[in-house]
């Protein structure tokens, strides 16, 4: 079964569930039955955190893990993001303001069927919005009312990470690493720790690609965000495959699988991120329940020796860090 972090005074299981998968045509078609599958799976394994947002599928990753909520009895803490919407009636400064971001968590509660939000996020909201910190003002009001529970920002830098990791009553940042994104541990993870601020880790398979199943004849569908977005086309280029461009990624996979022990490589790289101490979960996202049964395991390996960590972290400063694309 899966282990356990501390993320305030709750036990959140390591390895949560990323759910832009459900009910979102971003990464092809997933119907509802495969959606329920996915979210017992995960429950099944012993996982208590689901990572979803407003904007997934317009609204239907939130129902879709609300009805099974409520068909199964089984609950969760439940992360969702606010700030992306663009059917808000007036427009994207607007969606700042105490009314929108009110309007916006009403809502979340009302597709998930719970009175209180355990965590809600800025979505990568501007840095020059971060900035003015009324938005915090705004969140701290939402908490004040127990609309939500705590409050945190999912961020695309280290240094929009660290202006937030100053902000009074913050919980949790959440943010992308894995093989592909290794510096971020650098100057963040200490001090995410010094301050007990938890660190939700994202995109950790670099969208399937660091699970090694793909080659050069992988064909997305187009409404695939790793075929329409593959650089950057449609928005930042480091959601998708982590930024690293599709070909350089797949000459990269047999020289980490080269320097990793024997095993399955989307388990043996949620593994490393796991092995991050600061780390409090990986919300690694998922097309089947075979995979969240898979993905779950990485908690109950040992670690991997330091030697492995040494050679990935070299593999990443000579032939990686300088081909990644976009913020961070
Ligand atoms: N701005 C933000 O705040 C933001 C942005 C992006 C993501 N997120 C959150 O982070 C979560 C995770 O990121 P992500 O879903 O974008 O990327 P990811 O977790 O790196 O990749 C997910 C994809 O990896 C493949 N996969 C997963 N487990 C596998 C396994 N065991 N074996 C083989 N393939 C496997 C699946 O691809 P196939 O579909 O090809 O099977 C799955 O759809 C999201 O679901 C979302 O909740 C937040």
């Amino acid at each position: 079964m899966v282990e356990f972090r501390k993320f305030k005074s709750e036990n959140i299981s390591e390895i949560g569930l990323g759910t832009w998968q459900l009910g979102s045509s971003d990464w092809g078609d997933l119907n509802r039955e495969t959606a329920f599958e996915i979210l017992e799976s995960f429950y099944n394994s012993g996982g208590n955190f689901i990572d979803t947002a407003d904007v997934y599928g317009m609204g239907n990753s939130e129902k879709t893990i609300g009805s099974y909520i409520k068909e199964s009895g089984n609950i969760f803490f439940i992360a969702t993001k606010l700030g992306r919407r663009h059917d808000s009636p007036n427009g994207w400064p607007q969606n700042f303001e105490i009314d929108a971001m009110r309007r916006f968590t009403e809502e979340s509660l009302n597709h998930l069927g719970i009175d209180q939000i355990y965590l809600q996020q800025l979505h990568c909201i501007p840095f020059d919005v971060l900035k003015k910190k009324a938005v915090f003002d705004h969140l701290r009001k939402l908490q004040e009312d127990k609309l939500i529970k705590y409050w945190g920002v999912s961020v695309e830098t280290t240094e929009e990470a660290l202006f937030c990791l100053e902000q009074e009553g913050i919980a949790a940042i959440q943010i992308i690493f894995n093989l592909f994104r290794q510096h971020v541990a650098e100057e963040l993870f200490s001090k995410a720790r010094e301050k007990n601020v938890a660190l939700i880790i994202r995109v950790p398979l670099a969208s399937g690609l660091l699970s090694g199943k793909f080659d050069e004849d992988t064909k997305f569908s187009t409404q695939d965000h790793r075929n329409y977005n593959a650089n950057g086309e449609a928005f930042n280029v480091g959601e998708t495959f982590s930024g690293i461009p599709f070909d350089r990624g797949l000459k990269l996979i047999p020289k980490i699988v080269e320097i990793m022990p024997q095993g399955n490589l989307a388990v043996l790289a949620l593994r490393w991120i796991l092995d991050h101490d600061a780390v409090s979960t990986v919300i690694p996202g998922a097309s089947s329940p075979k995979q969240v049964k898979s993905n779950m395991s990485a908690s109950e390996m040992a670690n991997l020796p330091e030697e492995v960590h040494i050679k990935l972290r070299s593999l990443y400063d000579n032939e990686i860090k300088n081909f990644i694309r976009g913020p961070f």
